[in-house]
């Protein structure tokens, strides 16, 4: 945003100075990042524009590291999932400006997201040269800046397979129709025809458990494909849908694989996923069975196969443990129980108290 100002024009240094001097530092600030001097992986999001350029000392820097920066490459593929941090100042500056102005956390303020953290924790690792090929599932690619993101995250990965699914992409048409009304997003993408051609974008219903399981049986569970180890899941963050993903694919997951769950804020949305699922997993990740605790698991298809779950600020990571994926779970259980978005419908939410009392 332009802010309009009142100060005379004689007061200003000449347009061709500024302008001088404004290239030269956007030159030595790209050089800076592209050079590798500043590393923004664990870059403090609440640090202000001045202090990143006049202070590098305050940006944490590994120069020894040789894990791709998701933080770069989530700038130099605009994706939402890293904006935040740049945006927040001038939004802090111009509440106007931000996209949820005056919310009492600030950092919910900015258009965008502060994921590049929980990425780099958790999958940085991933991102090193003779990191086994693993195959990897977006739910969401939109118009796939977000894709193109995790393509560069992963590039040293070799035979590493980025698959995607979405929905603007299929007929267009009405809704009632199940075709799609609202334009084709994907097809904004550089790579549009060739993902559509080597297999890997997916055009379809991704709430369709039905057409989840063509894809996964015919494009994903191949023989020749690598393991199924990271899905993600950033779609249309309606909370049924969420759930849908979760179910289905964290299952089909292999041992020692992730989903990440992006978008979990409080939108009217996503606000039953937050409210009503985090919860009742958060509970089962603790769940015993003991004979003498008169407890039942939220969700049986899902706590054998959990390891941890790890959150940031509107993002959350589950963990697959050791147990193999279940290839063979029905499509009825591969979708998810009554009690997904009712903790009330989870023995251990409605009986909490009794249970308590009782031990
Ligand atoms: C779900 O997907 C299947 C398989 O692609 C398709 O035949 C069916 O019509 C879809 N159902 C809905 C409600 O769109
Ligand atoms: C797959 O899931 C079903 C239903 O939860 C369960 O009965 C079965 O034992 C599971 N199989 C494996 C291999 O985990």
């Amino acid at each position: 945003m332009v802010q309009p100002t009142r100060r005379r024009q004689n007061t200003f240094p000449s347009i061709g100075a500024i302008a001088v001097i404004a290239i030269f530092v956007c030159f030595i600030v790209r050089e800076a990042f592209e050079g590798g001097w500043i590393d923004l992986t664990n870059i403090d999001p609440l640090m202000t524009t001045s202090q990143l350029s006049s202070s590098p000392d305050n940006v944490k820097y590994d120069p020894t590291s040789r894990e791709v920066s998701f933080y770069e490459v989530g700038l130099e593929t605009a994706t939402d999932k890293v904006a935040a941090p740049g945006r927040l100042p001038g939004c802090l500056k111009n509440d106007a400006s931000c996209t949820r102005p005056s919310c009492v956390r600030k950092e919910c303020r900015p258009w965008g997201h502060f994921y590049h953290t929980m990425y780099q924790q958790k999958f940085g690792k991933w991102t090193l040269p003779g990191t086994k090929p693993f195959q990897f599932l977006e739910i969401g690619f939109f118009q796939g800046s977000g894709y193109d993101a995790y393509n560069k995250f992963f590039s040293n990965v070799k035979g590493a397979e980025l698959h995607s699914m979405e929905i603007s992409c299929i007929e267009p048409g009405p809704r009632e129709e199940g075709k799609w009304p609202w334009g084709n997003f994907a097809s904004k993408n550089s790579g549009y025809e060739s993902l559509l051609k080597k297999n890997l974008l997916h055009c379809g219903d991704a709430s369709n458990v039905t057409w989840l399981n063509e894809v996964y049986t015919t494009k994903l569970h191949r023989s020749d494909a690598p393991p199924l180890k990271l899905v993600v899941e950033d779609a249309s963050h309606i909370s049924s849908h969420m759930a849908t993903s979760v179910f289905f694919w964290f299952p089909r997951i292999e041992p020692g694989g992730f989903m990440v769950i992006e978008d979990i804020q409080p939108i009217a949305d996503a606000n039953l996923f937050r409210t009503q699922f985090m919860p009742q997993i958060m509970s089962d990740l603790h769940f015993c069975g003991d004979p003498e605790f008169q407890d039942q698991a939220c969700f049986p298809t899902l706590y054998p196969l959990l390891q941890s779950i790890h959150c940031e600020m509107h993002i959350c990571v589950l963990e697959r443990n050791e147990k193999s994926a279940n290839y063979s779970l029905s499509l009825e259980l591969s979708k998810p129980p009554p009690n997904a978005l009712d903790l009330q419908k989870c023995y251990s939410f409605a009986k909490a108290k009794e249970i308590s009392r009782k031990n």
